[in-house]
């Protein structure tokens, strides 16, 4: 039996990017192997969300959170396993645990944490400690596989670092969770997932990013959403073909595509190599979007708060007591208890 978690911030209403990275592949994964008996943990991670600015009401994006993984296709039943970070005080527990196994030369080559700190006069501690909870986050389940896009996968290789050395020291206490070639075939494809901004396709799509045409918003009109892909960057090549380095603009566009319809990739860029009307390729991908978008919003007015609430109420009960059992396990073994 195995162990498939992942979290995503509830700072704001998400993009595209989210969908399609995270939010889509665990849904995918977790209606494959809740039915076989694996556990399926899905957490909003509250505490790492008050590392930066909160638009809106944290607990209110919280659940509009959820509901987007229960919109996005999500089935329920007893392996699965919904909460939120900050009720599971364990959490914080574990990750001050980590904070003494980590080193500070390790944690400042977390690529996240130099690029939220470059620059700023002061950055607040709780940026640089992001991957030692996001680590408390994952061993606490003994979690084998977390589904996440590209920029996360760094968070990996630490959390299997610190669980590594903290068993050599302490005792076999946690799981290691699966190697980065392990979760990329996991996830069904090539590589880790990265959409790129539309208007600056060298770059990943961000929420952060201000410029409106940039990225797509899961609460965009789907004709809004289809604006924005039919102005997306192309190229003046004049041929469809699939390569990141010449040509990140119409790849983009044959990824988002194949993602949104779960089709190979490989299959698409056949299906499109040597078009040379990019007008073409982008009616297309702006009928898949918008497509994706009215069926995702027509479910998400049908989910209600309640419903929300009481998988909230089951999924914390059972997260504190697995959570907990660990973070006694791993105290017994540094003599706290
Ligand atoms: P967050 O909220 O920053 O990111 C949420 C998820 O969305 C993915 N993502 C993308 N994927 C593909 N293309 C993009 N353009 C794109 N933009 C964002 C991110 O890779 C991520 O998977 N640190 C986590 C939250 C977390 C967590 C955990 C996850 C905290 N603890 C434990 C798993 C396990 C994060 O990045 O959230």
């Amino acid at each position: 039996m195995k162990t498939i978690l992942t979290g995503i911030r509830a700072n704001s209403v998400l993009t595209l990017g989210n969908y399609l990275g995270a939010l889509l592949p665990i849904v995918r994964l977790s209606n494959k192997y809740s039915r076989e008996g694996d556990n399926i943990n899905i957490f909003v991670p509250d505490l790492h969300s008050i590392i930066s600015e909160v638009e809106g009401d944290l607990a209110e994006n919280t659940i509009r959170t959820l509901k987007y993984y229960l919109a996005a296709g999500l089935i329920i039943n007893e392996n699965v396993h919904i909460y939120r970070q900050s009720r599971v005080p364990a959490h914080a527990e574990l990750c001050w645990i980590l904070n003494c196994t980590a080193t500070m030369g390790e944690m400042s080559r977390m690529t996240q944490y130099k690029e939220k700190s470059e620059g700023k006069a002061s950055c607040n501690v709780g940026i640089f400690d992001y991957p030692a909870l996001m680590a408390a986050d994952i061993l606490l389940y003994s979690a084998n596989y977390v589904p996440l896009g590209e920029d996360q996968f760094q968070h990996i290789e630490l959390t299997r670092n610190l669980a590594e050395r903290f068993n050599h020291k302490y005792g076999e206490i946690f799981v290691i969770p699966e190697d980065t070639k392990a979760q990329v075939e996991f996830m069904g494809v090539s590589k880790p997932i990265r959409v790129r901004d539309l208007v600056n396709p060298e770059k990943k799509m961000s929420k952060s990013n201000l410029a409106e045409n940039s990225k797509i918003m899961l609460d965009d009109t789907p004709e809004k959403a289809a604006k924005k892909i039919m102005s997306a960057t192309t190229d003046s090549l004049g041929a469809v073909d699939f390569d990141f380095e010449t040509r990140p603009g119409i790849s983009n566009l044959l990824y988002i595509e194949a993602l949104v319809n779960d089709t190979p990739l490989e299959t698409v860029v056949e299906k499109w190599r040597g078009e040379s009307k990019y007008g073409e390729l982008k009616k297309q991908v702006a009928a898949s979007v918008s497509g994706l978008l009215s069926d995702f919003q027509a479910r998400l007015e049908r989910i209600s708060d309640a419903e929300v609430l009481d998988l909230l109420e089951k999924g914390e009960k059972y997260a504190n007591e697995v959570a907990n059992k660990k973070l006694h396990e791993a105290q017994k073994a540094l003599h706290l208890r």
